[in-house]
């Protein structure tokens, strides 16, 4: 039986992962606080990443695979200094966030890298990547794989982005909804089964990018309303106007979550060849939008968002566009 050690586990993505490699037949550990269950059937090690101690429950078995997700370079450091010489095989769930630029299309996974955190730069995510992403290489090449994924979404995700225009078509219903112009941005995602489908399946080792085909964002609009059966119109706001009323691109509070701005062109338009070719799936954007829209529609379309407009603050845009 495969021994498949998560450093989480109990979250979003890394429980996909472990509900996955559990279906497989494999023995799932995961090791977190505790704040939030595991996948039924997993074993569950208690610890906090923050004690020197941490590793200790987990530290004197061999693993056929670890998997990490942590966005802490001290944690990374910790983990690979403690369980490294006792794995199989190791993979790092990074970020597209690790690169330093956006401006260019087609860019693989030789593009260019933030400089790597040092002690003290906790806040810069991207910087954090890289600096986890340097000590897992110390691992070796042929046993390590570091997936970059862009923006994760399905059913589910904690981060209300992807999943607001779920809500904001299904809200509407005969009325009106407020749009970016925005014409020529692509949306290019990730799939959260399609990932953790990936990271359980493959035998691939290096760096993979774990991004989807490219949509225009007028087409991921078309998919949200038809499979909310929303009625009413769709108007468009022009980019400079939105940006003159408060209103942020990309996420958070008072946003249009996948607008982006317009020097951006690069960040969703990376290259995928090598994920495809390390046998990344990648299901029909229509079939996530779907399960997305009803799993908005089941949490509540009213509910308090990370991402978005409230619907208020959208009807108010709505009359002072007219
Ligand atoms: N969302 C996106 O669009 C996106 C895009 C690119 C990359 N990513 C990456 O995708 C991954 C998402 O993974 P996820 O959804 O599983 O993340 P998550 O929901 O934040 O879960 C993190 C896991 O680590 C555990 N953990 C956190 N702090 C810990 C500590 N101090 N000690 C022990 N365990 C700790 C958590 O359990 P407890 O809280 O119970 O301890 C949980 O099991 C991350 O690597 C993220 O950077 C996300």
């Amino acid at each position: 039986m495969t021994d498949v050690l998560i450093l989480g586990g109990t979250g979003w993505l890394s429980g996909r992962i472990a509900e996955r490699w559990l279906l497989s037949g494999a023995a799932v550990t995961c090791l977190a606080r505790g704040g939030r269950p595991a996948p039924q059937g997993a074993t569950v090690a208690l610890a906090d990443r923050d004690h020197p101690a941490a590793y200790d429950l987990v530290s004197r078995s061999d693993w056929d695979h670890v998997v990490d997700v942590s966005s802490r370079a001290d944690h990374v450091r910790a983990a690979v200094d403690a369980l490294g010489a006792r794995a199989g095989r190791w993979t790092y769930v990074s970020s597209v966030s690790v690169y330093a630029d956006d401006d260019r299309e087609d860019a693989d996974e030789s593009a260019p890298l933030l400089e790597p955190a040092e002690p003290g730069d906790d806040d810069d995510y991207g910087a954090q990547k890289v600096a986890a992403e340097n000590t897992v290489r110390e691992l070796g090449g042929g046993r390590t794989l570091i997936v970059r994924p862009g923006l994760i979404v399905g059913d589910g995700d904690p981060s209300d982005r992807f999943g607001y225009w779920g809500a904001a078509f299904l809200r509407a219903r005969g009325e009106d909804v407020l749009v970016p112009a925005s014409q020529g941005t692509d949306v290019q995602v990730i799939d959260v089964d399609d990932l953790a489908d990936f990271i359980v399946a493959t035998d691939a080792a290096g760096v993979v990018n774990a991004v989807g085909e490219r949509h225009p964002l007028s087409e991921v609009f078309a998919l949200f309303r038809s499979s909310a059966r929303h009625d009413g119109q769709v108007v468009e706001a022009p980019d400079d106007w939105l940006g003159a009323q408060g209103v942020e691109y990309w996420m958070g509070e008072r946003s249009l979550p996948l607008w982006l701005p317009a020097d951006m062109v690069g960040f969703m338009r990376r290259s995928n060849r090598r994920y495809r070719e390390a046998g990344g799936g990648l299901r029909p954007l229509a079939d996530t939008v779907a399960r997305v829209v009803a799993d908005e529609d089941e949490r509540g379309v009213d509910r308090p968002r990370k991402a978005g407009l409230s619907r208020p603050e959208e009807l108010a845009l709505l009359r002072r566009l007219r």
